[in-house]
């Protein structure tokens, strides 16, 4: 991973609907990825189409990853990928814990899992959190780092250098900049993930983790939620389908 650059991750989801497609946004994402100095650009496809991008983009300036992954190396796992399948095609990212899959079953014993094998396979995992609402008591708080604790255990001090936390309030996801978070809640959750890393590891690898914010990011929010509220990136979703505004974003990042 490249410390001191921003990180901007395409999370294209289920989409879009053909390979032609999925060559087209690439390509349309690549204009302004390409020319970005200070920014990390990273897309995770669908599965079925990351070992086609990645076969015909040779350059250094956009990496790929998977969306999701399964723990063990190989076997009777019909549908799943490991973490060495992912890296051999050349993929260096993974997301894991999604709310989109957690909403389906995915526990935190199997985020757990997903994490420990996909960092001992050198992946860099973003490791996805957000809570779903947030009450007056401020319990949504305890469940995140509950979120963290569960997703880290047994995970190696020397492998933490690859850890991205992707903090995803459940309640911005798939909307418009208004239903965002505010950049200064974003600064307030970027002091609250750190201090919880701290108590696991120690401040230095903490403060060396990127902290990424998700949820209904555009051209309009992210320039004050990377400098007030601290982000050190993004993971896009629905605007990552459009290379045009994706594009403003990577400008944006690079700049800030
Ligand atoms: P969104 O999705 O940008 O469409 O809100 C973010 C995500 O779910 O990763």
């Amino acid at each position: 991973m490249i410390k001191n650059k921003k990180l901007i991750v395409a999370n294209w989801k289920m989409n879009p609907t053909t390979l032609a497609e999925a060559k087209k946004l690439f390509e349309g994402i690549k204009k302004t990825a390409s020319k970005v100095r200070n920014t990390q650009t990273v897309i995770c496809p669908p599965s079925v189409y990351l070992s086609e991008l990645k076969k015909f983009y040779f350059g250094h300036k956009i990496a790929f990853g998977a969306q999701d992954v399964f723990w063990e190396k190989d076997g009777p796992y019909t549908g799943e990928q490991s973490p060495e399948m992912i890296k051999d095609i050349g993929a260096k990212y993974v997301i894991i814990g999604h709310s989109e899959r957690r909403e389906r079953g995915e526990t935190n014993e199997m985020v757990n899992k997903k994490v420990i094998a996909s960092l001992k396979e050198g992946l860099n995992v973003i490791l996805c959190i957000g809570e779903k609402v947030r009450d007056l008591q401020a319990l949504y708080l305890k469940f995140l780092e509950e979120e963290i604790r569960s997703a880290l255990l047994g995970a190696q001090k020397k492998n933490i250098h690859n850890l991205i936390i992707a903090y995803e309030p459940i309640w911005a996801i798939g909307k418009t900049a208004d239903n965002a978070i505010f950049p200064h809640q974003m600064h307030e959750m970027y002091i609250f993930i750190k201090k919880i890393i701290t108590g696991f590891y120690d401040k230095k690898l903490a403060f060396s983790v990127p902290i990424l914010y998700g949820g209904s990011v555009e051209s309009y929010n992210a320039e004050l939620l990377l400098t007030q509220g601290e982000a050190d990136g993004f993971l896009v979703g629905h605007n990552s389908l459009n290379s045009s505004k994706f594009g403003e974003i990577l400008k944006i990042a690079d700049n800030s």
